[in-house]
């Protein structure tokens, strides 16, 4: 393994978050970074992992990305940063829009201007494949950021800080997934499913680490990157948790798609193809001067990659080894 992390310094916001805990564990494990700085509100959950990971590589500062003073101060002296921190549950945003947007998208704002001016390398934020098409506020908020970040690279002028986006679908297991809701609803021999159509791409915690590490590390600033990951049917989900129970059906949710998709049709004449992920690349004339990316596949014109039309499937047992039974 190239070691393109050792001896440097990396802050995660959102760093005791499910993705967040995990990166970090996997990082300290496996590269040597100098310090690894966890950026997030809540002192209980700070306190907590500092007392699991007890590593002195660790430094905790509480703050908040709405607060942009609070990020300069936690970025002096940092190479990478990955931005993580997120309001990310869908009925949350759409019932406090506002704060959603304070978060999602000025939280944003503040790490691409802090990142700026602190001389940050590289940084990495992380999106959802709800931002694609969005039809709820958490994925419209997750669009706008991944426009800002996109936009970061010229809005960094003569500057060396690059932004560049990852994008992936519905975490196997994160706080809020719906497997432990079904471990529950088994008990009661009845599982609730919203609709028996719906389709999601599917990824686990560890893959997720693994390629935001690989794109921090082959990123030049300015890409979308979209891993090749499979897809699930919920009701093989539903079979693989919760065999043998009656399935009842309860219709869509506000804010919710039958189907996720992660590159619409709009986004394919900028998409290049790679043997294992995508990359959207920016539609601006500063790319082409930047572009090193001369080896992916332009996709054909009419290309989408879709839950429903991917052509990965996960299989029920596959998914009952994912959700751990
Ligand atoms: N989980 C998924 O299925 C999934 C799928 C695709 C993409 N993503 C994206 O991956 C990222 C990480 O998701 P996750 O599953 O790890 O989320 P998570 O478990 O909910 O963790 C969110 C983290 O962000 C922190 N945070 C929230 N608001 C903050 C703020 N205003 N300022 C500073 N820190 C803040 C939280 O800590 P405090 O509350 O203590 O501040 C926590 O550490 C998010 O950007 C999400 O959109 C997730």
């Amino acid at each position: 393994m190239n070691n393109f992390l050792s001896e440097k310094s990396i802050l995660v916001t959102g760093g005791t978050g499910s993705f967040g805990k995990k990166f970090i564990r996997y990082v300290l494990d496996n590269y040597n970074p100098r310090r690894i700085i966890v950026f997030s509100r809540d002192e209980l959950k700070q306190f907590e992992m500092e007392r699991e990971y007890s590593d002195d590589r660790l430094r905790f500062f509480i703050g908040d990305v709405r607060d942009k003073d609070r990020l300069y101060r936690a970025f002096a002296g940092v190479d990478y940063v990955v931005h993580a921190a997120a309001l990310k549950q869908v009925p949350a945003c759409e019932y406090n829009p506002f704060e959603a947007i304070k978060t999602n998208v000025l939280g944003a704002q503040n790490i691409i201007e802090a990142a700026i001016d602190c001389g940050i390398k590289k940084v990495v934020a992380l999106s959802t494949d709800k931002a694609a098409n969005p039809v709820n506020l958490y994925g419209a908020t997750k669009l706008c950021s991944d426009k800002l970040f996109i936009s970061g690279n010229s809005y960094a002028g003569s500057r060396d800080t690059r932004f560049s986006v990852v994008r992936y679908g519905n975490v196997v297991g994160s706080r809020g997934s719906v497997i432990p809701l079904f471990k529950k609803m088994r008990e009661t021999g009845v599982v609730t499913i919203t609709d028996p159509r719906m389709t999601r791409f599917w990824i686990t915690l560890d893959q997720g680490v693994k390629f935001v590490l690989d794109s921090i590390e082959r990123m030049q600033g300015g890409e979308l990157f979209v891993p090749k990951i499979p897809s699930m049917r919920i009701t093989d989900l539903a079979e693989a948790v919760a065999p043998g129970c009656r399935h009842e059906y309860i219709g869509i949710r506000p804010g919710e798609k039958l189907h996720e998709v992660m590159i619409p049709e709009d986004d394919a004449r900028n998409t290049i193809e790679m043997d294992r992920f995508y990359i959207i690349q920016p539609p601006f004339p500063w790319w082409g001067k930047r572009n090193a990316w001369t080896v992916g596949r332009q996709v054909p014109a009419d290309f989408r990659y879709a839950s429903d039309t991917n052509d990965w499937w996960l299989t029920v047992e596959e998914l009952r080894e994912m959700a751990g039974e």
